[in-house]
């Protein structure tokens, strides 16, 4: 997830493009930079971290000139630097892009076979080199991004500029959000509507497949395909805080709102349908190391500890190899044995948490492989792993982890049929029914985020005073219920225990009365019986039963005070859906009772300490 800006009008570009970077901020700050028409042609400025860095450069160099584009850059693909932040240039073209180009390897190896050279990692750089290899041929700059975009595979929001036409910007789109506004005298682009309303509230939203050409006095917008397009503006009323949260009340509900968009950049380029397989040419284990390895130890901490139990029991089943999940604290405290043969999987959303990095530098030193999978390109842990693989969730503003944890999930499980695959362990027909399972997870959970929410609003009124809760689930329900405790927790300041369900004779059980509510996640999979027959052990203690069961499961409905429904999935896919009405749970007692829900008290959202 980046933010792209642009301006053509009759007043100066920087300050604009500035100002609405700042409001984009928090789609991505790895890097930043701008281009501009100046009398001299297109001049950049770029500059890594945060953006003020991109303003002291500004400052030094200046930009005049009332054409430009802007970028605020959360990296994809090659580290957080200079030479990879945008605008990216090839010939007289500039260009900004959010997105993420799944065709990028085989457009780069055709384009470096031509004669072309990259001077970048990233895949934004080859768009660049497509429009200038299609101006050559004498195409105007609308034309050539046309006949380029042919080429692309992938999500885009990109706007570009040309020296040839100085007074002009395009813009196309597709997956990827795109916005223009249209004042007196000035024409803008955006990702979104904040980094506009301070200069106007008429604004036009870009479908996918759509491209326009900005000018001061307005735009003209097409089809890819030349087919000529008319829309009118719509008056946006948003206050910009509104605008920030995209009308959410917090930052944690708009990002447990972006988990479908979340999971598809994650699979995007990912999911090899053809072959019912995992393509991860990033990852750089080969097929060999991939038969090699002997045990693997799934290191984490807070909510990601989580994500690495599902990711263990996907790893043994899937791929059988032998797995176990530790805390990293713990691991690091101890003398673990470990060496080669093992490979390390750590999984951090920030890539920086201090007992997650030390703990897999123990093990490498020890001659363990590492594999990182962080949220944050270029962080400290994949830096110091052998390989790397990346969620693309976008960065999460919210303390408690929701987006980032859904596509850890989504890693865990590709890189499980990504080995069982190497392995032998996984036929084709066990590897079609995950890899189409997985791309259709995304909509399963759009299609019912909205009615879950308003069911959960609706039972959280009826138990917002409990005192504890307990959430229980077996198999890849376990980690989800311990989970729900922890989201609880955190933003709430709930007492709540995640158990499995079967080790609640043993202790919970006792705290059992009607006061409690017991959250119990019961998808259709092979414990269901068993986690039936837990639940009415529950109910004979008076607990109030919450269920999380399947669409139209009325034998686990019937056994319910309250119910959610979730989809139906293949049962290795149910923590997807589950643990999605946790998160709501959560959330809602959290707004009623009016914590800060996005800042929780004594939380951070990256812990560099010890
Ligand atoms: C903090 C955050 C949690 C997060 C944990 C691990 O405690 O508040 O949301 O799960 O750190 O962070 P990491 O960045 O390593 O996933």
């Amino acid at each position: 997830m980046c933010g792209i800006v642009g301006h053509v009008g009759d007043q100066q570009a920087t300050p604009v493009l500035l100002d609405g970077l700042r409001r984009l901020e928090y789609r991505g700050y790895d890097s930043a930079g701008v281009a501009v028409h100046s009398r001299k042609g297109i001049e950049i400025v770029r500059a890594v971290g945060k953006l003020r860095n991109l303003e002291s450069a500004l400052l030094k160099d200046g930009l005049p000139g009332t054409v430009g584009i802007g970028h605020t850059r959360w990296a994809t693909h090659g580290r957080p630097s200079e030479v990879n932040a945008h605008p990216h240039v090839a010939g007289p073209i500039a260009v900004v892009h959010n997105g993420i180009i799944e065709n990028h390897s085989a457009l780069r190896n055709e384009l470096e076979a031509s004669g072309y050279s990259m001077s970048s990692e990233t895949d934004t750089e080859i768009i660049a080199h497509l429009i200038h290899r299609e101006t050559k041929s004498g195409l105007d700059m609308l034309s050539a991004i046309r006949r380029a975009l042919s080429f692309v595979e992938g999500a885009y929001a990109i706007a570009v500029l040309s020296e040839e036409e100085p007074d002009r910007i395009v813009v196309a789109k597709n997956a990827s959000p795109l916005v223009l506004g249209v004042s007196k005298g000035a024409t803008y682009c955006a990702s979104d509507i904040p980094a506009l309303l301070p200069y106007t509230n008429e604004m036009v939203f870009l479908e996918d497949g759509e491209i326009a050409l900005l000018e001061a006095t307005g735009f003209t917008l097409s089809k890819l395909d030349g087919t000529p397009l008319t829309r009118r503006t719509r008056k946006i009323s948003w206050s910009p805080v509104m605008a920030e949260k995209a009308g959410y009340k917090h930052f944690m509900l708009k990002e447990i709102f972006e988990q479908p968009r979340a999971l598809e950049d994650t699979l995007r380029g990912r999911l090899d349908r053809e072959r019912a397989d995992i393509a991860t040419p990033e990852i750089g284990l080969s097929d060999d190391d991939a038969k090699r390895i002997k045990r693997i130890i799934l290191l984490a901490c807070g909510t990601s500890h989580h994500a690495t139990i599902a990711g263990r029991y996907w790893l043994e089943e899937l791929a059988k190899v032998p797995a176990i999940t530790e805390l990293a604290s713990e691991f690091r405290g101890r003398d673990a044995v470990v060496g080669e043969g093992d490979l390390v999987i750590a999984v951090s959303q920030s890539g920086e948490t201090l007992d997650t990095l030390m703990a897999a530098k123990a093990a490498k030193e020890r001659g363990a492989m590492v594999l990182a999978i962080a949220n944050v390109n270029g962080s400290a842990i994949p830096r110091m792993a052998d390989g790397s693989f990346y969620t693309h969730a976008g960065p999460e503003i919210g303390v408690a982890s929701t987006k980032c944890f859904m596509a850890q999930l989504a890693n865990l499980l590709m890189f499980s049929i990504w080995l069982g695959r190497r392995r032998g362990t996984i036929d084709d027909a066990q590897a079609t029914e995950l890899v189409e399972g997985l791309a259709r997870i995304p909509n399963q959970i759009a299609e019912r985020l909205r009615e879950t929410h308003l069911m959960v609003t609706d039972i959280v009124r009826d138990f917002s005073d409990a005192r504890d809760v307990l959430f229980l689930g077996r198999g890849l329900s376990y980690p989800m219920a311990l989970e729900g405790a922890l989201k609880l927790k955190e933003v709430s300041y709930v007492h709540a225990e995640g158990y499995a369900a079967g080790e609640m004779k043993h202790g919970p059980i006792a705290l059992l009365d009607a006061h409690v509510p017991v959250v119990v996640l019961m998808p259709q999979d092979r414990h269901y019986d068993r986690v039936s027959s837990n639940m009415q052990e529950a109910r004979a203690r008076e607990a109030k039963i919450i269920g999380v069961t399947t669409e139209g499961d009325k034998h686990a409905q019937a056994l319910c005070d309250r119910f959610v429904e979730v989809a139906k999935t293949h049962e290795a896919l149910s923590p997807f859906v589950t643990v999605v009405p946790l998160q709501l749970y959560a959330y809602c007692v959290a707004d009623h009772k009016g914590t800060d829900v996005d800042q929780p008290r004594n939380l951070a959202k990256t812990v560099t300490v010890e």
